[in-house]
């Protein structure tokens, strides 16, 4: 029997350092797009696609991450009494019940298959979802919703996956690509960041995961791989070793990578048009700044 997705694992250990000096203070995932931090974001996909238990991998410096998640009800009660009631439910709305988060230290930053072994004793003997907050997913349905639904025909192990140009794969873990089903493929291998000739395909893993324990004893075992860090991809290659099911799942939606600075300001860019109250002026200031540009070239 497939169980239940409820547990979701958010590694938010990493160093950041690609936005220092911000993130000499501010956790990378505090950083907002428009008015909500990024956290925001993975939590409300989670909530959508069912998670009940919240396990962040935290580090050194990730306190105002913590702080986020405590209710305000000070600030509450003064918009009460103002009459802000929209704000009110705005804010009301990132309340999270109590026990359902939980913290765990990653002490060094070894890698994401070393963050997510740090909460093994809290995932226990079930299946898991794993976000990447700095990965953020417009979409209608939201990405792991998608991926739960179809995890219940599948069970084994899933990646989100998306196409990239191919001289891009080298950024990312691709697939290599057993049967093409259409939204879903199945998996024969995967390979962390390959140089451009020897990637197996196009299709490359992004920051959505829905793991079987197993890949937590895989994890007991591994030394480090690319980059000198402990890669979950590699765990997830030791299922498919072991003749067990991996499917890469091609979700419907916009990715965007919020851990890179061009990423991030595209974001912030996608997400303020979608916004009723500010998509005009922004759009006209862009195509101000579009028609300067082009006036001065
Ligand atoms: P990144 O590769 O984006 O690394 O990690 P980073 O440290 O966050 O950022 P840069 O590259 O220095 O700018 C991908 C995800 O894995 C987590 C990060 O927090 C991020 O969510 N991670 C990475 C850990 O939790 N622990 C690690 O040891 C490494």
């Amino acid at each position: 029997m497939k169980r239940k997705v409820t547990k979701a694992v958010f590694p938010v250990a990493g160093l950041g350092t690609r936005f220092l000096p911000a993130t000499k203070s501010i956790p990378k995932e505090i950083m907002t797009l428009v008015d909500r931090p990024l956290i925001q974001y993975a939590i409300d996909e989670a909530r959508a696609a069912g998670i009940k238990e919240f396990i962040f991998v935290t580090s050194r410096g990730k306190g105002a991450l913590e702080d986020y998640f405590d209710h305000a009800p000070e600030l509450e009660n003064s918009l009460r009494k103002k009459g802000k009631t929209e704000l009110l439910a705005t804010l009301k709305s990132t309340n999270m019940d109590s026990g359902a988060i939980a913290y765990i230290r990653q002490h060094k930053a070894l890698g994401l298959g070393h963050a997510v072994w740090c909460a093994r004793r809290l995932i226990g003997n079930e299946p898991f979802a794993v976000i990447l907050p700095d990965d953020v997913i417009a979409a209608e349905k939201p990405c792991l919703q998608q991926m739960v639904e179809a995890y219940k025909e599948t069970g084994g192990c899933m990646v989100a996956a998306m196409e990239v140009p191919p001289e891009k794969a080298s950024a990312y873990g691709v697939l290599d690509v057993k049967e093409d089903m259409g939204s879903m493929v199945s998996v024969r291998g995967m390979v962390e960041k390959p140089s451009v000739e020897s990637a197996p395909s196009n299709l490359a893993v992004i920051g959505r995961y829905i793991l079987t324990p197993q890949v937590l004893k895989n994890l007991n075992q591994i030394k480090q791989g690319a980059g000198g860090e402990i890669q979950l991809t590699d765990a997830i290659a030791q299922e498919i070793e072991a003749d067990r099911d991996v499917y890469g799942y091609r979700f419907r939606g916009q990715r965007f990578d919020c851990g890179s600075k061009a990423g991030y300001l595209q974001a912030t860019v996608a997400f303020g048009l979608a916004r009723d109250e500010l998509r005009d002026e922004l759009a006209s200031y862009l195509d101000e700044m579009k028609a300067s540009r082009k006036a001065a070239q």
